[in-house]
């Protein structure tokens, strides 16, 4: 469908929040308005474009949210929209209100939303986003860095008072399908053990690593599991119960949980939701036939890239093996 020239355009956050998207919301809202465009902001992701929980955003509206955590616009999974009265409902919104595109920030699911919208012929553009780090379409997401830096944190409180105790700790983090926050939180805080989905370690062998860094005389140790991981924290905890004698650590647990979501994003994430923010605008401002539009944008080597939506809903990326490898070679 040919696109009209655009003046008027929309966005939302959707699905779980990541530290960055407020970054993003800003960019784009000050580039759209940069090029004589209006921006709406949707309120509550999918769930306020079926209310039509939309209003204007001005420059002064994303003044003073850069450094802010959450997003202010508000996420939500909406079930509604999985319906095709809620997707009927959306697209009648967006086009009484005369929008002429719109941008979706978040991860898998949401950018499984933005294809089916742009199936219907509307102009979407996504925003990589997830702390998962498990979209295809982009080397990092908004929101890992941020992840991955409060689970060092963590993982580097843990080790000092684990030190005073003689104990290890496993921390459990997010990751429902991806262990890229275990994976790197654990390269980077030096744990012993990392269990990933896609790298499982079973509890017996997590026993022996832990009672092999006993035996050569460490003070502490560190497992760091994803939430996704087939054995986890619990069954792990329960077998090194089980064989405390022969371990020798005690095992505690610390889930951390939403904590990994929370709070102010790293320059890191400002700077690439900032990025993705404005490249997302610059998108849909090439689209003389729209044909700019159904595309999600991401990073691949620094580089701004686009890569169609269909290409990208209802994939899971994997982590990088060379990276997997290192983390078996250090966890000797
Ligand atoms: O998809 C990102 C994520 O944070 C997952 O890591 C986590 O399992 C899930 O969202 C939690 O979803 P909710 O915030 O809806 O409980």
């Amino acid at each position: 469908m040919p696109m009209q020239a655009i003046k008027r355009i929309a966005i939302l956050t959707s699905g779980g929040d990541a530290p960055g998207m407020n970054a993003a919301v800003r960019a784009a809202t000050r580039a759209a308005l940069a090029r004589g465009w209006e921006m709406h902001g949707v309120r509550n992701g999918y769930a306020g474009l079926i209310t039509d929980a939309i209003e204007p955003l001005h420059a002064r509206d994303v003044g003073g949210i850069i450094q802010r955590g959450g997003t202010v616009l508000g996420s939500a999974r909406s079930a509604e929209f999985a319906t095709d009265a809620g997707r009927s409902q959306a697209l009648a919104n967006l086009q009484r209100r005369g929008i002429d595109a719109l941008i979706v920030i978040g991860g898998n699911g949401s950018q499984t939303g933005a294809g089916v919208l742009n199936n219907a012929g509307f102009a979407v553009v996504g925003v990589a986003s997830t702390v998962d780090n498990d979209l295809v379409g982009s080397d990092v997401t908004i929101g890992v860095d941020t992840a991955v830096n409060i689970t060092v944190e963590a993982i580097d409180r843990l080790r000092t008072t684990g030190s005073s105790h003689k104990r290890a700790f496993l921390v459990e983090t997010m990751g429902r399908n991806c262990g890229y926050i275990a994976l790197m939180a654990g390269i980077a805080g030096g744990a012993e053990v990392i269990a990933i989905p896609e790298c499982e370690v079973e509890p017996q062998e997590v026993a022996e690593r832990l009672r092999a860094a006993y035996q050569r005389g460490k003070t502490h140790a560190l497992v760091v599991v994803a939430e996704g991981a087939r054995h986890g924290a619990q069954a792990i905890v329960r077998h090194v119960a089980e064989h405390r004698a022969e371990v020798g650590f005690g095992l505690r647990v610390t889930t951390l949980g939403h904590v990994v979501r929370g709070g102010a994003p790293t320059a890191g994430d400002r700077i690439l939701a900032t990025r993705l923010g404005s490249a997302a605008v610059d998108q849909l401002a090439r689209g003389a036939s729209g044909a700019s539009a159904g595309v999600l944008v991401g990073v691949r080597g620094g580089e701004i890239i686009t890569t169609p939506l269909a290409d990208v809903a209802g994939k899971t990326k994997g982590v990088n093996q060379e990276l997997l490898e290192l983390a078996r070679v250090l966890a000797q």
